[in-house]
């Protein structure tokens, strides 16, 4: 019973956020970012960012990640045990606490670790979420597998993987014993269409485990197949808000550029 009521609260409360970079190399000038953005994500909705290049959507999604601080705002986060904390306001070691299990952050490239074989780097970052190592090796191949990295490639170093390898890496090691809230910035950029459609597969199992998704497609078939809403953005702000079959056949193909 409750487990259903807390379904149908917002995981993340986005409200009035604002961000500008001060350019110290150019005179101090300001370049503002973000402009009173306000949305809301549910556990379990998949919420595609669309919007033309420069509209603000990974400086979004490092604000909620907390890679970049915040300028005005809040970014309210409901934890595992219900209780609410704003992001902008966490200290740094708060933030590191709440990244891994509660937040995840997959980008479109894989921080290679040189000396870390790739079935190695998985499994590490199933034990950062609580896995035993067995079981976080036993699914960091079945991820591995499932994402086309043939076995023959586990053993080798991170270092030496072509840029559509290290993508599906970086893939399964953001996904393996998914966070509660995952951020994804243009994951599969780098796939030839059998791969990226593998990994389209493994991203929308997601949604069925109850994970909420905020994410950033450049096409829009992706984002046809994944989204169940969409946050059309322009020059730092929310213009529309709305159900996928709403807001899809508004977009243009400039809205999703990177
Ligand atoms: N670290 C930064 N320093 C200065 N300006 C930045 C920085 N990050 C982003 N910007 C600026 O913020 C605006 C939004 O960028 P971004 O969020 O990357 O857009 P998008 O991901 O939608 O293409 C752009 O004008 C960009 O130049
Ligand atoms: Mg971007």
């Amino acid at each position: 019973m409750t487990m259903t009521m807390n379904k149908t609260l917002p995981i993340l409360d986005v409200k009035n956020v604002s961000k500008s970079f001060t350019l110290h190399n150019i005179d101090g000038r300001t370049v503002t970012a973000l402009e009173d953005a306000s949305f809301v994500v549910h556990p379990g909705e998949h919420v595609s960012l669309a919007g033309s290049s420069g509209a603000g959507k990974s400086t979004l999604l490092r604000l909620i990640y907390r890679t970049y601080s915040i300028t005005a705002g809040s970014v309210s986060f409901r934890l595992a045990n219900d209780e609410w904390v704003d992001i902008a306001q966490l200290s740094d070691a708060e933030v590191i606490a709440l990244r891994g299990r509660e937040i995840g952050y997959v980008s479109q490239f894989l921080h290679a670790q040189p000396r870390r074989s790739v079935i190695d780097l998985v499994a590490r970052a199933g034990v950062s979420r609580g896995m035993s190592t067995a079981d976080a090796h036993e699914q960091a191949g079945y991820s591995l597998a499932r994402l086309g990295i043939s076995r023959t490639l586990w053993d080798v170093h991170t270092s030496v993987l072509s840029g559509g390898e290290k993508q599906r890496v970086n893939i399964a090691a953001g996904l393996i014993s998914p966070p509660r809230l995952l951020l994804l910035d243009e994951p599969v950029s780098a796939l030839d269409p059998e791969n990226r459609e593998r990994a389209i597969e493994v991203i929308a199992d997601l949604s069925d485990q109850g994970v909420a998704v905020l994410a950033v497609f450049h096409d829009l078939d992706a984002i046809s197949r994944l989204a169940s809403r969409i946050i059309l953005m322009s020059r730092g702000s929310v213009v529309t808000d709305g159900p996928v079959d709403q807001v899809l056949p508004q977009l243009t193909p400039g809205d999703v550029q990177p």
